[in-house]
């Protein structure tokens, strides 16, 4: 069994995050989420990966990734010139893929599951096409399935204005190699993509077999901020353990789950976990409260900040209220003069400069 991870795309939902770079390397807990789903397939048992890419980000996600030594997996990039929709992602990676079958995780999504259950249950019902579901509130910005009493897939259908349920399709589909002419029989949808539920929903018409299995654990689809903010909160939540914490004349007061990076100086601050804080960072005077996650090279001085990401080599510096569910983008510069603002939530991107004088 392969995996291909869909890691193209051009990630319009993240922006301005995602202007200067992929959004499936935007941190959560400090970890880029693409690698989460490395590791999960990789935990799986499955080491033979190939990741799609785009001309535009391509490049920055090999060089952090690399060739997968890292994760015990062999990674292989494969370019798509164009985010013409996930079928066409599986098209182009045909040659990398072969006659094996494989799974397919999208670069952007995290789920709480381990993925070896699911395998065995494609490999022992000797499916076409494995696809897991999970009961949302907003189906209609998923693709949706509708199924009868007894779970079999009846319809599935892409971004539907009136859904049939509200089970919404998860990220993570296993395929036989029969996928690939199911996609060379399909069209590119409505807004010109070639659709991978119009696939399935192909080997579905020509009574294939295809099984849907509901996922128990959490599902994020980390597409919007506060998508991103709510991995963060429940990854802090579940998978943070507490490093072990030594600051000399610090004088602050750290409580709870707070993990802290080489060389980081945490100076008169408070600091309430669950909270992970890089390395090298300066934190000076601040409060820094519960499901933060702050990146590498970060400066914080005079400020609060709460329920937030701060991305590597950011700045903050006497703001006067707290910050909170707020994403603050690399390099961005947040610097006030004392005692003005008393609310603020931002979405900040990439070396943005924002000064409240
Ligand atoms: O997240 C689950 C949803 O993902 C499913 O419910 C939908 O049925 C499915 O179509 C997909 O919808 P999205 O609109 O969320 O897909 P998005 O365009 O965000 O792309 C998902 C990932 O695939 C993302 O990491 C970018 C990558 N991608 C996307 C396209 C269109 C590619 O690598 N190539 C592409 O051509």
């Amino acid at each position: 069994m392969k995996a291909l991870i869909l890691s193209g795309g051009k990630g319009t939902r993240l922006r301005p995050l995602t202007y200067t770079g992929a959004k499936q390397l935007v941190p959560v807990m400090n970890k880029p989420i693409l690698w989460y789903g490395i590791e999960n397939i990789v935990a799986s048992g499955v080491t033979d990966i190939g990741i799609i890419i785009s001309p535009e980000t391509g490049d920055e996600i090999r060089a952090l990734t690399g060739n997968g030594e890292r994760f015990g997996a062999r990674i292989s990039y494969i370019l798509q010139e164009s985010p013409a929709g996930l079928a066409h992602a599986v098209k182009t990676a045909q040659p990398f893929l072969g006659e094996s079958p494989f799974l397919m995780y999208l670069g952007d999504n995290l789920i709480q599951d381990q993925l070896h259950t699911f395998i065995e249950k494609f490999k022992q019902n000797h499916l076409d096409a494995l696809i897991l579901l999970k009961h949302v509130n907003n189906p209609t910005a998923f693709g949706v399935a509708k199924l009868d009493s007894q779970g079999r897939i009846l319809q599935l259908v892409e971004k539907p204005k009136e859904p049939p349920s509200n089970l919404a399709l998860v990220g993570i589909y296993f395929f036989s190699p029969q996928i690939h002419q199911a996609i060379s029989a399909i069209r590119p949808s409505q807004r010109g993509e070639l659709e991978i539920t119009d696939a399935i929903q192909q080997l579905i018409h020509h009574s294939q077999s295809v099984e849907a299995c509901e996922l128990l654990g959490w599902w994020l689809d980390t597409g919007k901020k506060d998508d991103l903010l709510e991995a963060n909160r429940i990854l802090l939540d579940t998978s943070l353990f507490a490093s072990a914490l030594c600051f000399e004349n610090s004088k602050s007061h750290i409580t709870g789950r707070v993990k802290v990076g080489e060389d980081t100086q945490i100076i008169q601050s408070t600091i309430r976990g669950p909270v992970v804080i890089g390395e090298n960072c300066r934190i000076e005077n601040c409060f820094i409260g519960p499901y933060s996650s702050i990146g590498d090279n970060v400066t914080l001085v005079n400020a609060e900040i709460d329920h937030s990401v701060v991305l590597e080599g950011a700045t903050i510096e006497n703001i006067d209220c707290r910050i909170v569910d707020s994403v603050v983008g690399r390099r961005a510069h947040l610097i006030a003069m004392p005692k003005r603002p008393k609310a603020l939530r931002f979405m900040i991107g990439d070396d943005c400069q924002i000064e409240l004088t």
